[in-house]
């Protein structure tokens, strides 16, 4: 859904590259694949399009990732988002993938780095990859992914942490991130979607992360909103997702106009949005018309997007002298 509005120069640091699977991709891979759909009519894959909580959207997220199989599918899908995200003002995208999911899948790693890197490559937009371990199968399947990837270290620029949060924790992955961090890889985790303030603190204490995914639920904690603010802890925040999963009831009950009146380091991104009802152009769209956000306050998520992208000084500088105003 494309909801209009001048789209502003932006880095997207929070989107999964399998979120953006939309309905009639799913069914050309399936075909391509011969992998069996449950219903090829699209509207009503759409219509499952509909969430009660994160659990919900990650049962159907999963279930749709079987047609991914080769390295054309994901090279697909990933000039597919490029393709969309550059409408959508992308200047830089770090882009998350589950690489656990393909490989239960049975789908080698070097088919899904071949492929994903090999759209980054032919895309004008700047882009790197960050592998993110699925928190609800463990530490150790964790350690076991990313020495998996390590062959393919060069191909990926940081870890990070995804799926079901409530009842899974950042610390258990404490060795993970430290080898992560011993390889000079960034390091991100989803904390605070879902799961309260004390997921936000073990991300940073623990994990060492250097950017919070979501942390719309630190706003329930003075004390560490103090902290992120003197930190100045990057937030990526993704509005429609949030009222997808229902996190919140609507739009304008977000807390980010008052993560900017705190002085937060917030941006705005997708997650997933082919499941969520839109890119990030639509996301800043509804922030305007929905939220009511000044043109002044868009400008500032888009100039901490860039402030917290993992890239140089230079094209930061560089991107941010496009924003207007
Ligand atoms: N939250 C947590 N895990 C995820 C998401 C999300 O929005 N998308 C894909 N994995
Ligand atoms: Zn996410």
């Amino acid at each position: 859904m494309v909801r209009g509005g001048t789209a502003l120069p932006t880095a997207e640091l929070h989107i999964h590259i399998e979120g953006t699977l939309e309905p009639e991709m799913l069914v050309e891979l399936a075909a391509r694949n011969g992998v069996a759909l449950p219903t090829t009519d699209l509207d009503e894959l759409r219509a499952k399009y509909s969430f009660a909580d994160l659990q919900s959207f990650l049962d159907l997220y999963y279930d749709n990732l079987p047609v991914l199989r080769t390295d054309q599918d994901f090279y697909d899908l990933t000039s597919s988002y490029l393709a969309r995200a550059a409408r959508a003002g992308v200047r830089r995208a770090e882009i998350f993938f589950d690489p656990q999911v393909h490989l239960r899948n049975d789908v080698p790693l070097a088919a899904i780095f071949d492929g994903i890197t090999g759209a980054l490559g032919d895309s004008e937009i700047s882009s790197d990859l960050i592998l993110c371990f699925l928190r609800d199968l463990g530490p150790e399947a964790a350690m076991e992914t990313l020495r998996t990837a390590l062959p393919f270290r060069e191909r990926f620029i940081g870890v990070g942490l995804d799926s079901a949060e409530v009842g899974f924790p950042p610390a258990p992955f404490k060795e993970v991130y430290e080898l992560a961090a011993a390889e000079g890889l960034h390091r991100v985790a989803h904390a605070g979607e879902e799961g309260g303030p004390d997921y936000v603190r073990q991300a940073l204490d623990v994990l060492g992360v250097e950017r919070i995914d979501h942390g719309i639920r630190a706003m329930e904690d003075p004390e560490l909103v103090a902290r992120l603010r003197d930190e100045q802890v990057p937030l990526t925040v993704c509005p429609l997702s949030n009222v997808a999963l229902r996190t919140i009831d609507r739009l304008s009950d977000h807390v980010l106009p008052r993560m900017l009146d705190e002085g937060l380091l917030a941006c705005v991104n997708s997650d997933d949005p082919a499941y969520f009802g839109g890119y990030v152009d639509d996301n800043f769209a509804a922030l305007r018309s929905e939220l009511g956000l000044t043109e002044q306050q868009l400008a500032t998520l888009a100039r901490n997007s860039f402030t917290a992208a993992f890239a140089t000084e230079e094209q930061k500088a560089a991107w941010k002298a496009e924003i207007p105003g």
